[in-house]
């Protein structure tokens, strides 16, 4: 019975103080550079890997012809290639993220480029549903089911060699900069750049 109690003392009461301590004055990681929590990985990882197998689609409803290949391409310039990276190109802060943003046209085991070698149909579900508290979005809103089969079939055939069209979309530097200065008399709310001294 003593022993019962004093289980019950530990279990109920010093336990969750003890945790609750540990978050409040302890150090447990919040910051991008920090280690990874003990299981984080896993704790994700397992029931994702679950989810992805009980409900990505078997097979693709398009085909990966020439004309999906380049509007998956349009698409990965648009909505994906800030954090993913283009063709020799890698995301400036891709790798600055926790965790991070794996560069999808960078080679990697033999003959794997980015995800080519997951299904097209786990990679859609990641793209529509998004992967939580990673940073990955969930473009189910923001893109059509056509739009996100188009570029999931790209990243799939990232390993092969791309049509000259697609090569140039995904090889061309994204413009981040705003592009010239407005012209006199117009109104901008805000500066275009910070005004130079
Ligand atoms: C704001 C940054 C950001 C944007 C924009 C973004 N992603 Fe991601 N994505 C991530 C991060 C971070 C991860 C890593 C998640 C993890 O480790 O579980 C990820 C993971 C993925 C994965 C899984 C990779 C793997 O190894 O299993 C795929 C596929 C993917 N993204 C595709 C896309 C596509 C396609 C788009 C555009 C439609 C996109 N992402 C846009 C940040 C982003």
């Amino acid at each position: 019975m003593k022993s019962f109690l004093l289980g019950l003392l530990l279990g109920v009461v010093i336990l969750p103080v003890v945790t609750l301590l540990y978050f409040v004055i302890g150090h447990p990681s919040v910051a991008v550079a920090d280690a990874p929590l003990p299981l984080e990985a896993q704790i994700v990882q397992i029931p994702m890997e679950a989810r992805v197998n009980r409900e990505a689609p078997k097979a693709a409803p398009i085909e990966a012809s020439a004309s999906n290949l380049e509007i998956g391409a349009h698409v990965y310039r648009e909505q994906c290639a800030t954090c993913h990276g283009l063709y020799g190109r890698p995301s400036p802060f891709g790798g600055e993220m926790y965790p991070q943003a794996p560069q999808l046209w960078e080679p990697h085991r033999n003959g794997t480029v980015g995800v080519s070698d997951d299904p097209p149909g786990e990679t859609y579900w990641k793209v529509a549903h998004g992967i939580r508290l990673t940073g990955m979005p969930a473009y189910g809103k923001v893109l059509n089911d056509t739009q996100i089969w188009q570029v999931s079939l790209l990243l799939a055939n990232a390993n092969k060699p791309q049509a000259p069209g697609v090569l140039q979309l995904l090889k061309q530097p994204l413009i981040l900069e705003p592009e010239g200065q407005p012209v006199e008399g117009t109104k901008t709310p805000v500066p275009a750049t910070a005004p130079t001294k």
